[in-house]
């Protein structure tokens, strides 16, 4: 009796997988005719974007960094973490238990810090699991039996929650390292080069959340994070409409906004035209020329903004009013406004100047909002008032002669 009810077991031990893989139908992806979904589509726009081409995966494979860099960290991250609780995460990548000491095991001996052993890019199976789900689901998002799909909200640094449908995927890895308000404080004074919104802190941003926010101000978001339903995927992911604009580098799953067709910068403006009937796009100079800019060519769209925020006497396009008061902090000619205080913190060449001295914690807080807004990389677009808001503030802490009249 007992013999056979173990065999019973042992045969479903077996089964059950097998037939677990024979319910996915090959074909439906990997089928040369009558594939159901676009996998070569997908992959060709894949290869040349960031996530396949910047190549960080194996620099940034310590404690910490591999969940958004690795393919396997992230998986790790997704099955151990859910997208609750990054300073928990960062905790045990760190070997650290609760109150920050370094976690020993019964022997005393301080246990290693776990290191993805062959890590790659994120790629497909990152974001998706076709080989277990059968479909292109994200990993962010959970469905029921009847096939209805729910976003997976994440967790920012600041614990502020970031909930914009599919697009929470993306916020998952594109988001600040840290508190900023509470980081900066914590400098007591000493500038510090990096800052804590490290190189993508877009979620953040669209959210309106996680700037150094002066006291006695108050703070407010422009519309994107709140009307453009599934946020990131909608203006980073459509397709561009027009035949001739079709570059892999535009759209889809090259994840560009702007991306190059036949060499020439070239906006994406499909997913705008819904809600901006007229907009365009200009042709625009590279972005501000510092340690941390980043160089390339791109375009202005065309959506004027309401006021002259930079003081230069003209009303512009809203990215070129926060360019203008980026360079308003710090620029190529050396008359911004942090490289003539006293005490710069950077050079007339516009590099950054490890001062010895310290500064006010308000002037460290504009130095992190210039961080911020450079790094969030889309000069306004994904929050504009938020981004106005914390630098006229910044420059202001800098150089109280600063009209301000015209803050949003
Ligand atoms: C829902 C879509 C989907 C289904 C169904 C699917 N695959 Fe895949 N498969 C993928 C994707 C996406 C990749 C990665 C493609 C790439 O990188 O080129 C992949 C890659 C592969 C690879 C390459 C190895 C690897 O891991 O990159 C093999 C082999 C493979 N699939 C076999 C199968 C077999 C066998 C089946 C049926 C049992 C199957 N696939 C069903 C989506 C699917
Ligand atoms: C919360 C997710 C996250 C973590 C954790 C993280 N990164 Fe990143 N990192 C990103 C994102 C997103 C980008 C890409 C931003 C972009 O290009 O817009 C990036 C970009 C970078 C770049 C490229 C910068 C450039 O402009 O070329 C480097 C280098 C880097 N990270 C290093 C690290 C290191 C080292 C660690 C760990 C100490 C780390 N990252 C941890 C999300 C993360
Ligand atoms: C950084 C995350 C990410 C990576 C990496 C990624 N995808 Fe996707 N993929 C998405 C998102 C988000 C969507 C949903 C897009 C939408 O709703 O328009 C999607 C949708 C898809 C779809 C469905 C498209 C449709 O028309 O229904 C396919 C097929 C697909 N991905 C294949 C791939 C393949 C193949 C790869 C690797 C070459 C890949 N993806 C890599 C995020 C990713
Ligand atoms: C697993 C974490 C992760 C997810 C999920 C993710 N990204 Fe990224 N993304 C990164 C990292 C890391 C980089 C930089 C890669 C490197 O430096 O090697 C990057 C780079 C990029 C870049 C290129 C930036 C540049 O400077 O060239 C864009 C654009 C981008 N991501 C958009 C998106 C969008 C849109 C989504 C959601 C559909 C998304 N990402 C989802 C981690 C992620
Ligand atoms: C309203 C549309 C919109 C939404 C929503 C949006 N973006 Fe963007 N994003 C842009 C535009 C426009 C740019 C500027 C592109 C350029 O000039 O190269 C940009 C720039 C970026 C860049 C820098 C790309 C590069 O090549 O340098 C990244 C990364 C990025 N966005 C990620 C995100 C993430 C992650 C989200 C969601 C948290 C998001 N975006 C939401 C429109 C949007
Ligand atoms: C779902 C609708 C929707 C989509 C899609 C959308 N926007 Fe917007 N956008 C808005 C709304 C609403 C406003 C606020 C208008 C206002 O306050 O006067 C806005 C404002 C803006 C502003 C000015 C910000 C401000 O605070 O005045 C810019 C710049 C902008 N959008 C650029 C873009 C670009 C570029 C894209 C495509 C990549 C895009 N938008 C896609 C709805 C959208």
């Amino acid at each position: 009796m007992k013999k056979a009810v173990f065999i019973a077991f042992a045969f479903l031990a077996i089964a059950v997988p097998v037939m677990a893989a024979t319910t996915l139908d090959c074909m439906s992806c990997h089928g040369s005719t009558g594939a159901k979904y676009p996998v070569l589509g997908a992959k060709l726009g894949y290869e040349v974007s960031g996530h396949a081409t910047l190549g960080d995966a194996r620099y940034s494979n310590a404690t910490g960094c591999q969940r958004c860099h690795t393919n396997e960290g992230y998986v790790e991250y997704v099955a151990k973490f859910g997208f609750s609780d990054p300073v928990k995460y960062d905790r045990w990548a760190n070997s650290l238990n609760a109150d920050g000491t370094p976690m020993v095991d019964k022997a005393g001996n301080a246990v290693p810090v776990p290191v993805v052993n062959y890590p790659s890019q994120p790629g497909c199976f990152t974001c998706h699991d076709p080989h277990t789900t059968g479909n292109f689901l994200l990993r962010s998002q959970v469905a029921d039996a009847k096939n209805k799909i729910t976003d997976k909200p994440v967790t920012l640094y600041n614990n502020e929650v970031y909930d914009g449908g599919s697009g929470n995927l993306c916020a998952s890895c594109h988001m600040a390292r840290g508190n900023i308000q509470k980081d900066t404080i914590a400098l007591k004074g000493v500038l510090g080069a990096r800052g804590s919104s490290h190189h993508g802190p877009e979620a953040d941003m669209v959210a309106g959340t996680n700037g150094f926010e002066f006291a006695g101000k108050s703070y407010n978001s422009s519309s994107h994070g709140t009307v453009v339903g599934n946020t990131c995927v909608t203006c980073h992911m459509g397709q561009p409409n027009a035949r001739y604009g079709f570059s892999p580098e535009v759209g889809g799953h090259a994840f560009t906004v702007v991306g190059d067709v036949h060499e020439v910068a070239t906006g994406n403006l499909s997913n705008c035209l819904t809600c901006h009937k007229d907009v365009k796009t200009i042709a625009a100079k590279k972005y501000i020329n510092t340690s941390f800019g980043n160089l390339k060519n791109t375009v202005y769209f065309t959506i004027k903004a309401k006021a002259d925020y930079d003081g230069n006497g003209k009303v512009e396009f809203v990215q070129q009013e926060v360019q203008g008061l980026l360079d308003k902090l710090v620029n190529l000619k050396g008359n911004g406004a942090m490289q003539t205080m006293a005490n710069p913190m950077f050079k007339a060449d516009g590099t950054f100047l490890a001062s010895k001295t310290t500064y006010p914690t308000e002037q460290l807080g504009a130095y992190a909002n210039l961080l911020y807004v450079i790094e969030d990389k889309s000069l306004g677009v994904h929050n504009s008032t938020y981004a106005i808001e914390l630098l006229m503030d910044s420059i202001q802490s800098i150089d109280p002669a600063f009209d301000v009249s015209k803050r949003p």
